[in-house]
């Protein structure tokens, strides 16, 4: 099973008014929004903080085992690229996803790559 996290505290330095969800739970509700319309079986799991606290919206792919890779920058219109890629990265066999493979509008947005212990294998 593939997991994304979402930072639901995402924007951090400017909170949302009174009464309304900040941007990353907003995103965290699309994701989840997004993968059930699909059919997905990525699980989208809602985290407090992922460390990109300047760049909101953040979220990250991780499963152990594979590379991390963090995202920063996301908006609500992200949440079908970043469920594609979420099942692309499910795919691979240590996290790596060529460029190519990543949706055209997330390929700015990668602020982290993990490679720690993480042995080589071919990307999709
Ligand atoms: S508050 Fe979202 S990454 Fe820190």
């Amino acid at each position: 099973m593939a997991r994304v996290f979402i930072c639901t505290t995402c924007n951090r330095y400017d909170p949302p008014a009174a009464g309304e969800d900040a941007p990353g739970l907003q995103l965290a509700r699309a994701m989840k929004r997004a993968a059930a319309a699909n059919g997905s079986t990525v699980a989208v799991r809602m985290v407090e903080c992922l460390n990109t606290c300047p760049q909101p919206c953040a979220a990250t792919l991780r499963e152990p085992g594979k590379i991390v890779i963090r995202f920063g920058q996301l908006g609500l219109d992200d949440a079908p690229a970043l469920l594609a890629a979420a099942e692309t990265y499910a795919r691979t066999a240590n996290g790596e996803i060529a460029e190519s493979a990543m949706p055209e509008r997330l390929r700015r947005k990668v602020t982290g790559l993990v490679t720690l212990g993480v042995p080589e294998a071919a990307s999709v």
